[in-house]
């Protein structure tokens, strides 16, 4: 499966922390997704960790000193010019403070001095040396000159104490890494609504009635658009939140995930039902340039919630001794939209059926006034609930595109391409 990453250069600074065995992992998973990577070590690095486990990870030679190479010429010239992006992680205090002031002394910071392309800092230290008003100036010039300083996390730190300092999990690192670099910024401006996963229609305090939806095509559509620059928000009803310590594979895409990564920037909003969602969308749609409908929401719910919870011997049978839940019809969040939408916003509807696919889906278009049906069927194997991939056509009023078996984030990016070309 081509991963948001493949084919991207990207070059790894380690400094001197005892975190430094995290960027092994970071390494390993760029590596793994197709990313031509990079190590370049400080002096103090190779303290906590051996350069030949970088070498090993990206087959490439780790250089410390600019002077050592065999390989180029002017080796943090050459390397730089290929550079998509730049991330040190860890970051101490002192490697800042130098990038912070242009001081090159090494091929890490002459490296870091000679790239223009995006570049990411990430903080890992003692917490006093964190918040010194040295090191906090240091990392504002940085920001101050569009070089992204991502914040240390709060937990264990090597010293014993929990405090910030920590260096995130290489997931969250890998995350930052795709929103800069997997895709160009064209959805800048946009504001991009989309709700996922499945609502549940509570019958009494233990029980619901829900549907198998996992929200990983709503989440790969936030992602995708998140990374191609849109303010993104997710009304998002329950779904399996994956923690960021998972396998590499699973963050990078590789492997099947049997839940959701929320991407950093991205505004999640939790809701349980229809009704939760309902209210929502219509605090979030009004200034939506589109709104994309990717949950599967209950169609009905239980006409009673019960306060407490339903007995066994509570539940009258009929006369054929069969039991029955009364329901009634939840609103249409899709058609609602649709009814009030202004002509300017673009709404997307999501059809999911097990036969006359294309039939039952265009009705969809005018039914509910959208401008698009993502329509996908039970039936073909790899699309659907659950998988990592999709299978979908997609329906506008001009035409019928019938996309190939994908990924869901492929999918992602084929569905918002075809959206913003409208
Ligand atoms: N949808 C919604 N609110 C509901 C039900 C569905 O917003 N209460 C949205 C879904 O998010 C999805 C689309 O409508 O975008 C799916 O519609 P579907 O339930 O398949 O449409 P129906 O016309 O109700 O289909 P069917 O007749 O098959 O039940």
């Amino acid at each position: 499966m081509k991963t948001m990453l493949e084919g991207k250069n990207v070059i790894i600074g380690v400094s001197g922390g005892i975190s430094a065995y995290k960027a092994c992992i970071l390494v390993s998973a760029l590596k793994q997704a197709g990313a031509d990577t990079h190590v370049l070590m400080t002096e103090h690095a190779e303290k906590f960790i051996g350069r030949a486990t970088f070498e090993a990870l990206t087959g490439h030679r780790v250089i410390l000193d600019t002077f050592e190479s065999e390989e180029y010429l002017i080796p943090h010239i050459q390397l730089a010019r290929t550079a998509d992006l730049f991330m040190i992680a860890p970051a101490t205090a002192n490697i800042i403070a130098k990038v912070a002031n242009g001081i090159a002394d090494d091929m890490l910071s002459s490296t870091f001095l000679a790239c223009n392309c995006p570049k990411i800092v990430v903080p890992a230290m003692n917490v006093n040396m964190y918040n010194n008003p040295a090191t906090l100036e240091n990392i504002d010039k940085l920001r101050q000159r569009g070089i992204e300083v991502l914040e240390p996390d709060e937990g264990h730190l090597a010293e014993g104490i929990s405090a910030k300092g920590k260096l995130p999990e290489p997931a969250v690192l890998y995350r930052a890494i795709e929103r800069a670099i997997a895709y160009g910024k064209d959805l800048l401006g946009k504001k991009i609504v989309i709700t996922a996963g499945a609502t549940r229609e509570a019958l009494d305090p233990v029980r619901f009635i829900t549907n198998h939806s996992t929200g990983k095509m709503g989440y790969a559509l936030a992602k995708v658009a998140k990374c191609r620059g849109a303010e993104v928000t997710v009304i998002s009803g329950k779904v399996n939140k994956l923690s960021d310590s998972v396998e590499t594979s699973v963050f990078t895409g590789i492997a099947p995930a049997n839940g959701v990564m929320p991407m950093e920037g991205v505004k999640y909003i939790e809701v349980e039902s229809a009704k939760d969602m309902l209210e929502a969308v219509k605090n979030e749609y009004k200034d939506a340039d589109c709104i994309i409908m990717s949950a599967a929401v209950a169609d009905f719910r239980p006409q009673t919630l019960a306060d407490n919870k339903i007995k066994k011997n509570e539940m009258q049978p009929s006369e054929d001794g069969s039991y029955s839940l009364k329901l009634e019809r939840t609103t249409d969040i899709l058609k609602w939209v649709g009814e009030r939408k202004k002509d300017n916003q673009i709404l997307v509807g999501f059809s999911m059926e097990t036969e006359n696919l294309i039939e039952n889906s265009t009705a969809k278009l005018d039914k509910k006034n959208a401008d698009m049906i993502v329509a996908n069927s039970l039936r073909v194997e790899g699309a659907g609930f659950g998988t990592d991939t999709n299978k979908v056509t997609l329906i506008t009023r001009d035409a019928i595109t019938e996309l190939p078996l994908m990924s869901k984030e492929e999918t992602a990016l084929n569905i918002l391409d075809e959206i913003f070309s409208i």
